[in-house]
């Protein structure tokens, strides 16, 4: 389809150029996310060192940063206009003529272009669209020989939908540096995203210098000792650098404090913070740490207060995010100083107590002229009467809560705009988190959002980027593709492409938003990426048809990824960078004997196309969880671990069944379960030991997001191992 869809747009194009008599073929315009109005007209504008640049002083920064994009790459560097009305390329704001916020302009005619911005936001998002409409060589780092700097003439009217089009980036449980964070703001801007919530705060790690409370970062930012500890934080001049660096590119930093779970490491630094004073350390792993900053102490009102006031200082933003979510009250109810706010305020339930610590926040925050952001367990947990924005990361549908207690939501769903899931379950994909379903590009691009107006409830839309497995410079599981072990190149591996689908989802209505569209304008923008050095997941080859011809089956590919190669083989084996090269149609007696890669050069392809067993005859035994084979299971008696993350989200009764397909039968006896190393069940060998099925009942109480799940079980194959089968779980009860 994909390949069909660029071909008629080709075609159009070229019989534009054809009938208009021009020579030069503008490429269609193939901007993410898609603009709101679009005139396309025959010919193109070709730039050259010689034009001249006006802009007005309400936009400096923005032409500053034009110029500072085309000079490396062009060479241009455009002279100042004398006079406006003779530059051959014009920046302006005027709310007059644009009426809506951060919306644009763009005209590109035989001789000008002209970016009107309602606002330097709206100029900036001109800018994009222009650097969207010129080859991609255009975002390199180095000067590009041989290319025509040539620009379809259009004429643009476009606006956002959403005022808020956000992306979370978790830099506690991961330090990413000064850079890369700017990089991150880049990208995120390169596609008229306006919000980066920054989570500063986390168990593992303290980010953001504070200086009435110096140990934050002094003990709080690191995990380990001397010269073996590992994490890092951000000065005040380091933030000061990041968000007048994101304020040119119209993206409003938002800090994120978390509290009243989620902050061991300021516990680590001021034990006095928690309800029972323990001292801890900064941990090493991933985990959620049930020591909540104490409501009951006047001590924890003076930290917040302090903290959050040198934090609003320092943040423009009209938003300051709580954080808020994943508390567990045990200390709450444990502590006689929180049980003693509970009666004084006349809270019934230990929940009621995070409810009185946001309305006391917000109220502060209030004086400060700030609205406070949070996870939607700001609103979840206990009465909040101040307005405040809650980040919906459960259900879509608790929005109705927020508009029914007169609050705003933010859509973030994990189900769908969580970018630290992998995009597929084929084997050797890189994935963070584990604990949902994967989430492609298609499900992230596809999850709905009603249009925007200014009654809406909802802002807007926000990805979120966790780190909690990247905690503190672990590799993660999967590395040959890559090639690297940088975390910072997974962070872009698992938020590309995806990024600019969630880009999408803020940036247009409704009925402007098209898969198909999107999927073949996408083809165009990995070559952007590269050009701005960003790691992205290369997509496996598009199959354009899958047809039975007299007993063999034939595939018809297409790359999703212009420019790219596909390579082949028809034996099983993974392709390689010398694999047959795709040409045409290829015929195979077996479906998953065929293999395809996308190649965009040697040392970056995307995983082969993957045909996932049938398992349409084992329904009744619920999702499949793991696959044993001889190799699995040797001879004789053993156990086999095996990772259940992600089949098993929620608490609930459980029924784990082994199914034999082929071979001997297996004796199995215990099985046991664990959540990461600690033991949650252990159930003994059934007595019904039916050769072919077996079933196993658990009730699992201890579910956490983000930790591993595994099972081990006693496995006698008696002599021969020889035996295949697969393992499913389904959910019985809640
Ligand atoms: C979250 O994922 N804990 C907001
Ligand atoms: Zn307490």
């Amino acid at each position: 389809m994909i390949g069909r869809m660029r071909e008629f747009l080709r075609l159009v194009t070229f019989a534009i150029a054809l009938s208009f008599g021009f020579c030069a073929v503008a490429q269609p315009v193939a901007v993410i996310p898609q603009p709101a109005r679009v005139e396309q007209h025959a010919g193109v504008l070709k730039l050259h060192a010689g034009m001249t640049m006006a802009s007005d002083a309400a936009c400096e920064p923005q032409a500053r940063y034009l110029r500072e994009v085309l000079f490396p790459s062009t060479g241009f560097c455009w002279k100042s206009a004398e006079k406006k009305s003779r530059a051959d390329v014009v920046l302006e704001v005027d709310a007059a003529r644009v009426p809506e916020a951060e919306g644009y302009r763009l005209t590109v005619d035989g001789k000008r272009v002209t970016i009107c911005g309602h606002d330097a936001g709206g100029v900036f998002y001109g800018i994009q669209t222009f650097l969207q409409l010129l080859p991609p060589a255009v975002h390199g780092t180095a000067l590009q020989q041989g290319v025509e700097w040539l620009v379809p003439q259009v004429e643009i009217s476009d606006a956002p939908d959403h005022p808020w089009r956000g992306m979370m980036l978790d830099v506690a449980r991961y330090f990413y540096d000064k850079e890369f964070v700017k990089h991150y703001i880049d990208m995120m801007a390169m596609y008229k995203m306006n919000k980066l919530q920054f989570h500063l705060i986390d168990d593992s790690g303290w980010r953001l210098e504070i200086k009435k409370y110096p140990r934050l970062t002094e003990v709080g930012a690191w995990a380990g000792q001397n010269e073996n500890r590992l994490g890092g934080y951000y000065s005040q001049d380091d933030i000061r650098e990041i968000i007048a660096y994101a304020a040119v590119r119209n993206v409003e930093i938002i800090p994120e404090i978390e509290f009243p779970a989620h902050m061991l490491s300021a516990v680590v630094a001021y034990p006095w913070l928690s309800c029972t004073g323990k001292q801890h350390e900064v941990p090493r792993q991933h985990f959620i740490s049930r020591d909540l900053l104490c409501v009951g102490k006047e001590t924890s009102y003076e930290f917040l207060a302090d903290v959050l006031e040198e934090t609003a200082d320092l943040f423009p933003s009209e938003y300051i995010n709580i954080g808020g979510d994943e508390a567990v009250y045990d200390r709450w109810k444990e502590c006689p100083l929180c049980q003693q706010v509970m009666q004084r305020e006349g809270l019934k339930q230990v929940s009621d107590l995070q409810g009185y610590l946001t309305n006391v926040v917000a109220d502060m925050m209030k004086q400060k002229g700030k609205t406070v952001v949070g996870w939607e367990e700001i609103i979840m947990r206990g009465k909040v009467s101040q307005p405040v924005v809650a980040l919906i990361w459960h259900q879509v549908n608790d929005t109705i809560q927020a508009t029914q207690s007169g609050h705003k939501a933010i859509l973030a769903p994990a189900t769908n705009l969580y970018l630290d899931f992998p995009e597929s379950r084929t084997p050797g994909e890189i994935k963070a988190a584990t604990w949902m379903p994967p989430i492609s590009l298609e499900k992230c691009y596809s999850m709905p959002v009603n249009d925007y107006s200014p009654a809406s409830t909802v802002l807007g839309v926000q990805g979120c980027f966790w780190s909690d497995q990247f905690i503190h410079g672990t590799v993660l599981q999967e590395l040959s593709l890559l090639n690297e072990n940088r975390s910072e190149k997974y962070a872009e591996y698992l938020t590309f492409p995806r990024l600019l689908a969630v880009a999408e989802l803020g940036w247009c209505r409704n009925a402007v938003r098209d898969w198909e569209s999107f999927r073949s304008r996408l083809g165009s923008q990995y070559a952007r990426l590269d050009h701005k050095d960003c790691n992205y997941r290369v997509p496996e080859p598009e199959i354009v048809s899958m047809k039975e011809v007299g007993g063999k089956v034939r595939f018809e590919l297409a790359s999703p990824v212009e420019g790219a190669t596909i390579r082949y083989t028809t034996d099983g084996s993974w392709p390689h960078s010398h694999s047959a090269v795709y040409t045409s149609p290829v015929e195979v007696d077996v479906k998953t004997d065929f293999r395809a890669i996308t190649e965009v050069d040697s040392r970056h392809f995307s995983l082969p196309l993957y045909f996932a067993p049938d398992f349409s005859a084992f329904q009744q035994y619920g999702a499949f969880v793991a696959e044993w084979k001889p190799l699995v299971l040797a001879s004789g008696t053993g156990k086999w671990r095996f990772e259940a993350t992600g089949k098993m989200v929620g608490n609930g009764t459980y029924e784990v069944t082994f199914v034999r397909t082929r071979g001997t039968a297996v004796k199995w006896g215990q099985l046991v379960q664990y959540k990461r190393d600690e033991t949650l069940a252990e159930i003994p060998a059934p007595t019904v030991v039916a050769p072919d099925v077996v079933t196993y009942r658990l009730t699992q109480t201890a579910f956490e997001a983000g930790v591993p799940f595994f099972f081990e079980v006693e496995a006698d194959c008696g002599a021969t191992s020889d035996s295949h089968g697969y393992v499913f779980v389904r959910k019985v009860e809640e």
